[in-house]
């Protein structure tokens, strides 16, 4: 019914939630052969994994590993060794150590500050488009706004932003697993090279003169004596970068593509502003930016009635489980209102997304503005020609036309 378990075929891209759901009905720990892994898609299980880190490791390197033969192990030494000091894709003690010391500099109460330089962007941002009568929203706005705040944040200069943006995307193009593109690990291996020697300069002269930025915070970091070393502040910076921009980005597109077509809920909105937190939250769960996350099972274990062996690659569909019945009624609606939502777009246990503060303030005031100075905001196109990138994990459309 679904070509063959094709994750990344045309429709499954285009909705997911329909092969998603079936598989969930039907064979909710599914065997996935031409991925080579499991599908993790109710809700119960995924949190089950999540809060499960001794049995389901994120040492996503080590399964990488697997993939290369010794040469290229050599010689794509760098990215193996960056990656492998990348929080999200560690396990403890390491994990339990470097977070701490990150959890030092980048607080709530931190992020929170941004807030009115947040409303600023939005605003001027929007100020450009809107004599126009018509955006590609993606390319006017959801791009730059997240690329912003984190490169202020972290203490980025203006002047290097789209440069450090542009290598930090080609960094990433190992994760997506894009498809016809069988020379990403060379791509992602070069912008790693270029963003390390952007980073290395600018840690050494917030070492020797701290300001009031990210960078500074993180070389101060110290917890009974211990410090990130220069390799994990490195490593740290380009995570932060590369995690800080692209989600944030879709869930932006994502989100004005669910109001689009949930006109009662946008007027909801727009009469109502004081939802907007609400508002977010469930469009984190409607149509989150990550459609799936990894995790590789350390010893023999039991889900859903299947034996999971040790070794075996596990994708956990976030998209499944924050539309599985079993947990929201009416899973496949919209509803700005919805409360509790202990939706899983940001993940759960030691790896819970570690700025999903910044997201949802960006996207707390994104949509306070949009509705307010474009009420009558529309979708340019027919939704059925609306594009994805071909990539298993993000929910990523290409483009977004929109008039008012
Ligand atoms: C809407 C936007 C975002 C979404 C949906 C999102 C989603 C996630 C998810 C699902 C995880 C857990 C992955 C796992 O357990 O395998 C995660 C982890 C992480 N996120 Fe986010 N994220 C977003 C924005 C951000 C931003 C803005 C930043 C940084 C500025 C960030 C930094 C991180 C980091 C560092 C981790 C790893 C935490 C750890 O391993 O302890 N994310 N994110």
């Amino acid at each position: 019914m679904f070509a063959q378990d094709n994750l990344l075929a045309p429709e499954v891209l285009h909705d997911p939630y329909t092969y998603f759901a079936h598989l969930r009905d039907t064979d909710p720990v599914h065997w996935n052969e031409r991925w080579g892994g499991w599908l993790i898609l109710r809700y119960d299980d995924v949190v089950k994994v999540f809060r499960d880190h001794e049995t389901f490791s994120s040492d996503r390197m080590a399964s990488l590993m697997l993939e290369l033969n010794p040469q290229e192990q050599e010689h794509f030494a760098l990215l193996i060794k960056y990656f492998s000091k990348w929080l999200v894709f560690t396990d403890p003690p390491y994990h339990t150590r470097v977070r701490l010391l990150i959890n030092k500099a980048f607080t709530p109460t931190s992020v929170e500050k941004l807030r009115p330089r947040a409303r600023q962007l939005v605003e001027e941002l929007l100020d450009e488009v809107q004599l126009k009568s018509h955006m590609e929203f993606i390319h006017d706005f959801a791009f730059h706004l997240p690329v912003i705040v984190i490169s202020e944040y972290l203490g980025v200069p203006i002047e290097d932003r789209e440069q450090v943006k542009e290598w930090s995307d080609e960094t990433s193009r190992i994760f997506f697993i894009r498809a016809n593109e069988p020379d990403r690990r060379e791509r992602s291996q070069r912008g790693l090279e270029k963003l390390l020697a952007y980073f290395e300069p600018l840690i050494d002269a917030r070492r020797r003169h701290p300001r009031d930025d990210l960078i500074s915070a993180l070389v101060q970091a110290e917890e009974r004596g211990d410090l990130l070393s220069h390799e994990e502040l490195l490593a740290t910076c380009t995570v932060l970068l590369f995690a800080g921009h692209e989600t944030t980005t879709n869930l932006l597109a994502n989100g004005l593509l669910a109001f689009m077509r949930h006109r009662d809920q946008w007027d909801a909105l727009r009469r109502e502003p004081a939802l907007v937190r609400t508002a977010v939250e469930e469009l984190l769960r409607y149509d989150g930016p990550v459609k799936a996350t990894f995790r590789v099972a350390r010893r023999d274990t039991e889900l859903g009635g299947k034996t999971i062996r040790a070794g075996d690659r596990m994708l956990l569909i976030l998209a499944a489980a924050n539309r599985d019945p079993a947990k929201y009624p009416d899973p496949d609606r919209l509803e700005i209102t919805r409360s509790p939502n202990p939706h899983v777009a940001f993940g759960q246990g030691i790896h819970v997304c570690l700025g999903a503060p910044m997201a949802r303030l960006e996207a707390q005031e994104a949509f306070l503005a949009l509705p307010r100075r474009f009420p009558d905001l529309r979708l340019n196109t027919d939704p059925a020609r609306l594009e994805y990138h071909p990539t298993i994990v993000a929910r990523a459309l290409k483009a977004l036309p929109v008039s008012w």
